[in-house]
């Protein structure tokens, strides 16, 4: 891990001194973009119909309430959290809003405002199972509360989906969730190993799945290769890349870890 972090930031230092950001912005990062008419895959229908609706919804929607808990806790302006597009917290409550999951299943908790997003406009059978590897409680600056967790709409399980004995013992909660975010490492692997733990896994439903920061550099790959119909919808989520994909039961990747033209 320490190595690992060590080459992301020469790797970082080694990129702003060779290709300097050509505008200032409060945060940037380094991306890719890539071609589709090669891409390994495309949005179906279902994701075209979904999206349009989910945008249309994230409109109207306000996330006030949640902005309301943050009382300058972080180094960004509270209102971050209901700027859209931009900010992916506004989509995450359009799109429950018109799915209407029973089951929504986050993975990456940490402060816990996008479960707070989950929430906003879960139906009254709903819940969200929220996961992470620190418990909410230890978590620095959590916006989380034990009252969040009393109606039992809400529920932390704290594990590691990319340890495939964890994930196993978890198949039940997977298999019944009808969406899933997935927000956790973004460092290439971790994805991966939750994607190919998921593939053992018979779902019950077909769950539409949304990663958060497919645009980052160490998840251009898995975002590329992932060969399920799949959506980028940054433009209307989060600045550093949203995509939205749907679980159709095929493999996520090729055999061979790449994915095939279209
Ligand atoms: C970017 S934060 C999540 C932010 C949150 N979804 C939000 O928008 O408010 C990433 C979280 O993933 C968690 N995480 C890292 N590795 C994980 C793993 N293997 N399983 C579950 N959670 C993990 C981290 O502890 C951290 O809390």
């Amino acid at each position: 891990m320490f190595q690992r972090n060590v080459g992301k930031r020469v790797r970082e230092a080694i990129q702003r001194r060779l290709l300097p950001a050509p505008v200032h912005a409060r945060h940037s990062m380094y991306s890719m973009l890539f071609s589709e008419d090669d891409a390994s895959s495309s949005p179906s229908e279902r994701l075209l119909d979904l999206s349009l609706e989910a945008i249309r919804c994230a409109r109207q929607l306000d996330l006030g309430d949640i902005v309301q808990r943050l009382r300058g806790r972080f180094r960004f302006p509270d209102c971050t959290i209901n700027l859209w597009s931009g900010e992916h917290y506004r989509l995450l409550a359009a799109l429950v809003h018109v799915l209407r999951p029973k089951s929504v299943l986050e993975i990456g908790t940490a402060e816990g405002i996008s479960a707070l997003a989950l929430l906003q406009q879960l139906p009254p059978e709903g819940q969200v199972i929220t996961l992470d590897i620190v418990p909410w409680q230890e978590y620095p600056r959590s916006c989380l509360t034990a009252g969040d967790f009393h109606s039992g709409r809400l529920r932390q399980i704290v594990a590691d989906l990319g340890d495939p004995y964890q994930c196993a013992k978890y198949s039940d909660i997977l298999s019944h969730s009808d969406l899933i975010f997935i927000d956790a490492a973004k460092d290439g692997v971790l994805e991966r190993k939750i994607l190919e733990n998921f593939s053992t896994k018979p779902f019950e439903t077909r769950p539409i799945l949304l990663f958060d920061d497919i645009r980052m550099w160490r998840m251009l790959k898995t975002w590329r290769q992932m060969r399920l119909p799949k959506l980028d919808l940054t433009s209307f989520g989060h600045w550093c890349g949203t995509g939205l994909w749907e679980w159709t039961g095929s493999p996520v990747f090729g055999t061979n870890g790449e994915g095939q033209p279209r």
